[in-house]
């Protein structure tokens, strides 16, 4: 094994298959822009090639797939796009980036667009083969069912050649090591290797597997890596997209348990690739964190709530049955109960809104208490409106905060008022119609019925 050091300092370039059609999803969108984890796929397999080195990132894609490009850049903002006019190959689809790949980085890392679960550590492993002197270094796994994938044919620890399932003799196909399709090549005789590949085969098709033989016939050493199934999971229908989910998902909570968050029944959780957890944080069963949720220490988010794109601050408790949108802020100590939803809204220290509410497009200020029933009327039908509460702010139950409107520091708004004027710091407001008593009514009226004067008329009011 080389050291960490040493593989870090190779240049890297890691080239991004992602030409695919993907007709098996049954999609309008591209299969590569498909999430799990509330990643897309694509995304998740940069994340690992940058991760495990590539400083250099190539993407290929297939035309009229300028979201795939767009996606792309958004997390890796150098990559290079190529295009892939037609289909020909994983060897053809590899050759698009010839620019790149001419540039003689060290390494070269091929990777599928749809095999999301690849892990950096095992891209690192492909490439300290590399760096102990592999021209091509290939990820074999044992597949539950090995129809359909190239088999590896090894010599000891060396890689002699991929033969392609259609290509294969019945012999070859007893062979349980198969081709997870994810290569590493030398940089410095990529080109050689990969301009010697025809299609001369069953498919006609330009094959990246090749390299294996051609590099060995070159006087060139092969080698196989073997990881696990799920690593090598590839992606081609939406029932494939839901087992990788659910692979996802183990992996992701464990690694939420391992870092110390306290789950009772995390089968029931489902979190996002970058959902982040600080010490002594309690998620309760039948959680969900969409994307960009982080939650600080000691915070506690009760059963059946859903996050997304929010900020849960130190001590605080979210629900039970709370939703969080995007740009949801609580601050330290803050209490969101059952039935509250809260949008772009910023929930300073210690406020609280324990139930039935809408609050969006606002700041609660710290302390202040919000009722239950409280509503923010941010949208008038054509723009949407801020509403502003001060800091120690009272709100009674059933009150419609009509924005822009602004309730004062310490202000006190009667429960069931309609406030559409500013409120002064401390003062209150009460908007409602004056309360009457008629003493007697309803008994009256129950005197009426019981003589059987069924359509005797209501007493006065
Ligand atoms: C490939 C491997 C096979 C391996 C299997 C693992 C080859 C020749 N075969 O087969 O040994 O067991 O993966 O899943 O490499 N792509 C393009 N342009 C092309 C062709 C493919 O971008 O012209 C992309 C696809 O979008 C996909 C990837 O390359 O992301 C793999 O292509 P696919 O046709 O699925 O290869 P397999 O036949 O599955
Ligand atoms: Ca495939």
């Amino acid at each position: 094994m080389v050291s960490g050091q040493k593989t870090r300092r190779r240049t890297c370039l890691a080239i991004v298959l992602a030409a695919g059609e993907g007709t098996r999803m049954r999609a309008s969108l591209p299969k590569v822009l498909h999430a799990i984890g509330g990643r897309t796929l694509i995304a998740h397999v940069l994340n690992a090639a940058i991760e495990a080195g590539g400083s250099d990132i190539a993407v290929v894609i297939g035309p009229d797939h300028d979201a795939v490009a767009r996606e792309a850049r958004a997390l890796a903002p150098k990559a290079k796009i190529f295009q892939q006019r037609q289909r020909r190959g994983t060897a053809h689809a590899v050759l698009a980036a010839r620019k790149a790949i001419a540039r003689r980085p060290d390494d070269i890392l091929v990777v599928f667009g749809d095999t999301p679960l690849v892990r950096p550590q095992v891209l690192r492993e492909l490439r300290a083969a590399l760096a102990r002197g592999a021209a091509v270094a290939v990820l074999g796994f044992r597949p539950a069912d090995p129809a359909g994938y190239g088999r590896l044919i090894t010599r000891g620890d060396d890689l002699l050649a991929i033969v392609e399932d259609g290509d294969a003799t019945s012999e070859q196909r007893t062979i349980t090591l198969c081709n997870g399709g994810l290569m590493a090549l030398a940089g410095k005789t990529a080109l050689d290797v990969l301009d010697r590949i025809d299609s001369r085969n069953s498919k006609g098709e330009f094959y990246l597997t090749d390299a294996v033989a051609i590099a060995r016939d070159m006087g060139l050493k092969a080698m196989a890596i073997e990881t696990g199934e799920d690593d090598m999971r590839g992606i081609n229908t939406k029932a494939q997209l839901a087992a990788a989910e659910a692979v996802l998902q183990n992996r992701l909570r464990a690694a939420a348990l391992e870092a110390g968050v306290a789950m009772v029944a995390p089968e029931t959780v489902f979190l996002s690739a970058d959902t982040k957890f600080g010490k002594d944080v309690t998620v309760e069963p039948n959680v969900v964190f969409g994307p960009g949720v982080t939650v600080g220490d000691g915070a506690t988010i009760r059963a059946f709530s859903h996050l997304e794109g929010a900020h849960v601050g130190k001590g605080a408790r979210v629900g039970p049955f709370a939703r969080l949108r995007p740009g949801a802020e609580l601050g330290a100590d803050v209490h969101i109960g059952n039935f509250v939803e809260v949008k772009q809204a910023k929930i300073e220290a210690g406020a609280k809104a324990n139930h039935l509410s809408y609050i969006g497009d606002a700041r609660v200020g710290g302390g202040a208490n919000i009722g239950a029933g409280t509503i923010t009327c941010n949208y008038d039908g054509a723009a949407k409106h801020r509403t502003d509460i001060g800091k120690g702010a009272f709100i009674g139950s059933n009150s419609s905060l009509v924005a822009p409107v602004k309730i004062g520091d310490g202000a006190y708004v009667g429960s069931g008022s309609v406030v559409t004027r500013n409120v002064p710091d401390g003062a209150l407001t009460l908007e409602r119609a004056e309360q009457r008593i008629k003493p007697g009514w309803a008994k009256r009226l129950r005197a009426l019925k019981s003589l059987g004067k069924k359509k005797a008329k209501k007493p006065k009011r």
